[in-house]
């Protein structure tokens, strides 16, 4: 449960706000690099942060994101005309350049200087792993690009996809650092869905309800849920990261073949860009696994629509809930979709998720310490000190796990772990 304030804070996203401040010290990824032009293109709409902006290439393929906004009489400045060293407003034919600053104002006397005061907002943004991040806070504080293993891994070796969803970003996210939930909204499709095997999905159905370590990280926070097996000697180990602010690793299958995570990005208070990766550190995916992410028996992504990167399983026709599968399979949410199963349960908490009416459990350790690090370092963030987190891009390569562990032996001190940890790191 949390104070209606500090869940007003944990939902705000914009510029000014608490945690809006915050996500600005982190690169923020947004779309595709394939969505832009390589060269002198036309602007793409973006919202980000709860900001309006564009992004387009200049005459010499370099990024340009501005906010959507003329800085003369707020016309959007995605009517503008891309003329390679600048993008000219077609209302009264100002001109910027790829920093910003206003190079002509043909609406203003020749002799006038007003142009060399006058800039478009401008955000710098790379291309890492085919995405475009932008970074849209103070330039003094600007951390490195984070090495998300996934980021270092060939196009063949992974597999991307995004779609949006209507909520809040973090009750978004909280979905992801919470294991007690696979056991149940996620029964009866998870030995179906190709990132996770049938093994996995049985230790998982065998004790649905886990022990937990957490452990907060530089990075964020470290995971390890702990589930009996029927093998009193050996208990079944998920060991998963929060990359802060908005990165999650999902924990691997037993063989440690595939590693899977998410990207919870903030469009505005109120919607989020979820990015889905697979990927495999050592070898290509092959296509079938690539078909199965969408196109499978029980794909992870069921009802993704190109044309709007949307999902057609939506709040207002429940998800397309099966009541019959319900009742007479083994599929509790009667759901198709692993994605459509997690959206449908906090897309229906509403826009906001209301906090303040909650009754938390033990399995909720990991989420309760999630928000309180979000809102710690949020709070310390407007008495100016800067996050942890964001102070480099170095400590994100770590990568999520799971493992049969002697049950006689605690976490930290059983030798495979530090094997495994040292493995991943
Ligand atoms: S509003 Fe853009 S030039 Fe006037
Ligand atoms: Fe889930």
């Amino acid at each position: 449960m949390l104070s209606l304030q500090d869940n007003t804070i944990l939902g705000q996203v914009g510029p000014g706000t608490m945690m809006g401040d915050l996500l600005r010290r982190f690169w923020v990824p947004f779309i595709e690099a394939s969505k832009v032009e390589p060269v002198a293109s036309d602007p793409v709409e973006v919202e980000l942060l709860g900001e309006k902006l564009i992004v387009f290439t200049d005459g010499e393929g370099r990024y340009v994101m501005f906010e959507n906004f003329c800085p003369h009489r707020g016309t959007p400045l995605y009517y503008g005309k891309n003329e390679g060293d600048g993008l000219r407003c077609i209302y009264h034919g100002w001109k910027f350049d790829s920093t910003g600053a206003c190079m002509e104002m043909p609406s203003e006397p020749a002799r006038s200087n007003f142009k060399n005061k006058i800039a478009a907002k401008s955000y710098p943004v790379r291309e890492m792993a085919g995405i475009l991040w932008a970074y849209m806070g103070p330039q003094e504080v600007m951390p490195g690009l984070p090495h998300i293993e996934w980021v270092g891994v060939t196009p063949e070796m992974r597999n991307i996809v995004r779609y949006n969803q209507e909520c809040n970003w973090v009750q978004a996210l909280e979905g992801d650092i919470d294991s007690s939930h696979v056991g149940f909204l996620h029964r009866g499709g998870l030995y179906r869905d190709s990132s996770i095997s049938s093994q996995d999905s049985q230790l998982l159905l065998y004790d649905t309800s886990p022990r937990w370590v957490v452990e907060t990280t530089d990075y964020g926070m470290m995971l390890a849920a702990q589930r009996t097996t029927s093998d009193p000697a050996h208990d079944y180990w998920r060991i998963n990261q929060w990359l802060m602010p908005y990165v999650t690793m999902i924990p691997t299958d037993l063989e440690l073949r595939r590693a899977h995570g998410h990207m919870w990005v903030p469009i505005n208070d109120v919607q989020t860009q979820v990015w889905c990766i697979i990927w495999s550190p050592t070898e290509e995916l092959t296509q079938r696994e690539r078909d199965n992410v969408q196109h499978g028996p029980m794909p992870h992504i069921a009802t993704i629509d190109p044309d709007t990167g949307r999902l057609r399983a939506t709040k207002a026709n429940h998800f397309l809930q099966d009541r019959y599968l319900q009742r007479h399979t083994d599929l509790l949410s009667g759901i198709v979709g692993v994605r459509e199963q997690d959206t449908a349960v906090v897309e229906g908490m509403g826009a906001l998720a209301d906090r303040t009416r909650e009754h938390l459990g033990t399995s909720d350790i990991p989420i309760i310490t999630m928000r309180r690090r979000l809102l710690r370092d949020a709070k310390a963030l407007a008495d100016g000190v800067e996050p942890l987190a964001a102070s480099t891009g170095e400590h994100s390569g770590v990568r999520s796990w799971s493992a049969l562990l002697e049950s006689d032996k605690p976490f930290k001190e059983n030798p495979r772990v530090s094997e495994l940890m040292a493995a991943m790191a």
